[in-house]
């Protein structure tokens, strides 16, 4: 039986991308069925979507015909996703809210399925507090977000505000899908490297890419886990298909964890700064000519990896953590199992060019074992580890 996707087309100059992302679906063996707003009707037209999808588009909320049979409430129900490409400020804002003024918004309130958006709107209307605030509210309650993209818009403008390509929804349309080893669990994954601020305009960093870490993500996504990945400030882009929290601080990277539980598994692959500045001043530190430079205390950051392997009942099943050494690799990593209380390590020698290069080599070393991998790129060590995690859960 062929997946059914519900593709809500609202109002937004990228309307004309749906199209070509009903096309690649109906090419990947979905079927999809239209449902336009009012808006969305000014871009594209029923008719140009029906001939796409194959079937008859939606927009009435007051259609005697469908209402007689309760049309809202088995768009709502008959679908297996609902994806909503493009996604405008306001229906976003609608969907936040709960309001339920036209078919798409009432819909969106009616169903149970799960739902991607793809935003779609202005950078400006994309930055601004009510959109933003939106956005965090519908990520709370389990809606997937794809993008925006940054780059030109339709207005001589650039920023976070594109659509996301075709292609990549529909990549992320088969994550949400996913059916796999993994299906129904959850999967919360650290990534990146934290930054600890100094002052408002300087801060501690590390080199860590988050690519083994964003890696880890997709490929749990892709057996089926729901993955909510805790990314710190990274320069590459949000896998898609996963609920993404960007986080600055250690702190803040902890707080977004424990938020994201209860978790069947944990991955730590973040690189939390360890310590940070004993406190952030809140204005610049400013040279002074001829004083002798600051004095930079630091005081200990809070152990994400050993919070969550904590004995509790919230403890995921499986919290793996990671280890990066430059010497007598995995003596050290069988100490750090044992005294940050998680299940795995995956031990990587750093002494290399493996911070921000796209090959690793590690070891994972459990309670009674220690696999030696050979040297692969980050995405196989990925893959790999993720039907190890998959086995655990057989
Ligand atoms: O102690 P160390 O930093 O070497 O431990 C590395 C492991 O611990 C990684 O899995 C890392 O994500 C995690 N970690 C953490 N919180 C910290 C420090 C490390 O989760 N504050």
């Amino acid at each position: 039986m062929n997946q059914k996707l519900l593709l809500i087309v609202s109002g937004s100059i990228a309307a004309y991308k749906a199209l070509e992302l009903a096309r690649l679906a109906r090419k990947d063996g979905f079927a999809v069925t239209g449902l336009l707003t009012d808006a969305g009707a000014r871009f594209v037209t029923p008719n140009a979507l029906a001939a796409i999808t194959g079937t008859r588009v939606f927009g009435d909320l007051w259609s005697l015909e469908d209402e007689t049979h309760s049309g809202h409430i088995r768009l709502a129900r008959d679908h297996d996703l609902i994806v909503v490409a493009p996604a405008s400020a306001d229906l976003i804002a609608k969907m936040a809210l709960g309001l339920a003024d036209d078919l798409a918004s009432t819909v969106l309130l009616a169903t149970t399925r799960p739902i991607l958006l793809g935003p779609a709107m202005n950078p400006t209307m994309w930055m601004h507090p009510a959109t933003q605030a939106h956005i965090a509210t519908l990520r709370t309650r389990g809606v997937t977000i794809v993008g925006p993209a940054e780059g030109e818009m339709a207005e001589p403008e650039s920023g976070p505000g594109r659509l996301v390509e075709p292609p990549a929804l529909l990549a992320a349309i088969r994550a949400a899908l996913a059916s796999g080893p993994l299906a129904g669990r959850h999967a919360l994954v650290t990534s990146g490297p934290t930054h600890e601020a100094i002052d408002p305009v300087r801060y501690i960093a590390n080199r860590s890419s988050g690519r083994q870490g964003h890696a880890i993500a997709a490929a749990l996504a892709a057996l089926g886990a729901r993955v909510t990945l805790v990314a710190g400030p990274v320069q590459i882009p949000d896998p898609p298909g996963m609920t993404v929290r960007r986080v600055e601080s250690a702190r803040d990277m902890l707080a977004a964890c424990e938020a994201a539980l209860p978790a069947d598994i944990a991955v730590c692959a973040a690189a939390v700064a360890d310590w940070r500045p004993v406190q952030d001043l809140g204005r610049k530190i400013k040279k002074v000519p001829g004083e002798a430079p600051p004095p930079l205390a630091l005081t200990e950051n809070p152990d994400i990896l050993a919070t969550l392997a904590k004995v509790g009942p919230q403890r995921p099943t499986l919290v793996v953590g990671f280890a990066a050494e430059t010497h007598e690799v995995v003596p050290h990593a069988q100490a750090k199992r044992a005294r940050k209380g998680c299940d795995w390590i995956v031990a990587n020698d750093v002494s290399g060019d493996v911070m921000g290069g796209a090959e690793n080599a590690v070891h994972i070393v459990t309670a009674d074992a220690v696999e030696d991998w050979p040297r692969m790129t980050k995405d196989d060590v990925a893959r790999r580890l993720a039907a190890r995690i998959a086995a655990v859960f057989a």
